[in-house]
């Protein structure tokens, strides 16, 4: 494992996207992983900027996104796919045929989640993952549990996280109570992963994830068995 500290989050999202850039230029036609939330908006940011204005070439990437909502379409303001299309995707040269997020509005989840797996293993697994961290933490939405599942899966967000995810939402009510997310299969067979983590918020789970035992009540712990896993948080992140 390796840690990259930054002072603030400004400089974790330049960070982070540098080492997206990187893979992009190493390979063209790589298959990034991508994560929402709050934490990768900076990173994308930057690697809009960077596409804008450096000319970093996204035409023949493809992309597979950790998780959705299930029950939400793409066109709901809430869902993941929404949301990558907003921080990212319409603002970049990436052809969105080559983007993938799962299909919320599919109420067949074991074929959704087949069919999901199907699809990355055909685009030959994913060369770089970006995650975000819970507060419990959660990677994708694979929650805390008694065993790592590791396909993509159908799961019940539990209530910490429907109370961390609320913020994003009107009401509580509203937030939906199942997702779809890749499990932590896809995730460790990941050539590299990175991890973007800030704010004193989540230096709880830094430390229970990344400075103590594997286990799966704290999912993110199995990345310290991963061969090229980078966690790019700043200082408050990191600060016990
Ligand atoms: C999002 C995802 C989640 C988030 C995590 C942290 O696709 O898979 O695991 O990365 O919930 O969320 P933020 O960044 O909003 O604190």
């Amino acid at each position: 494992m390796k840690i990259i500290q930054t002072k603030d989050y400004a400089e974790l999202s330049r960070r982070a996207a540098e080492l997206i850039a990187a893979q992009v230029r190493e390979k063209p036609d790589c298959v990034l992983g991508l994560a929402t939330g709050s934490s990768p908006v900076g990173t994308y940011e930057e690697l809009r900027r960077l596409c804008r204005e450096e000319g970093l070439d996204f035409s023949r990437v493809r992309s597979v996104n950790l998780d959705e909502y299930v029950g939400l379409g793409g066109t709901d303001d809430q869902s993941y796919r929404y949301f990558m299309d907003s921080n990212l995707f319409d603002h970049v040269n990436i052809d969105k045929a080559n983007t993938h997020v799962p299909n919320g509005r599919n109420p067949d989840a074991e074929a959704e989640c087949a069919a999901y797996d199907a699809m990355i293993e055909a685009l030959g697994g994913i060369d770089l993952q970006l995650l975000g961290l819970g507060p419990n933490g959660h990677i994708g939405f694979n929650e805390p549990d008694e065993v790592f599942t590791l396909p993509t899966h159908r799961v019940a967000l539990t209530e910490s996280t429907i109370r961390a995810n609320k913020r994003f939402f009107e009401r509580e009510e509203d937030v939906p109570r199942f997702a779809y997310t890749m499990g932590i299969g896809a995730i460790m067979r990941a050539r590299r992963v990175v991890m973007v983590v800030n704010g004193p918020k989540k230096a709880e789970a830094v430390r229970r994830a990344f400075f103590g035992p594997v286990t799966p009540q704290v999912p993110a712990s199995i990345l310290q068995l991963h061969p090229d896993f980078t966690l790019v948080a700043d200082a408050a992140a990191l600060g016990l």
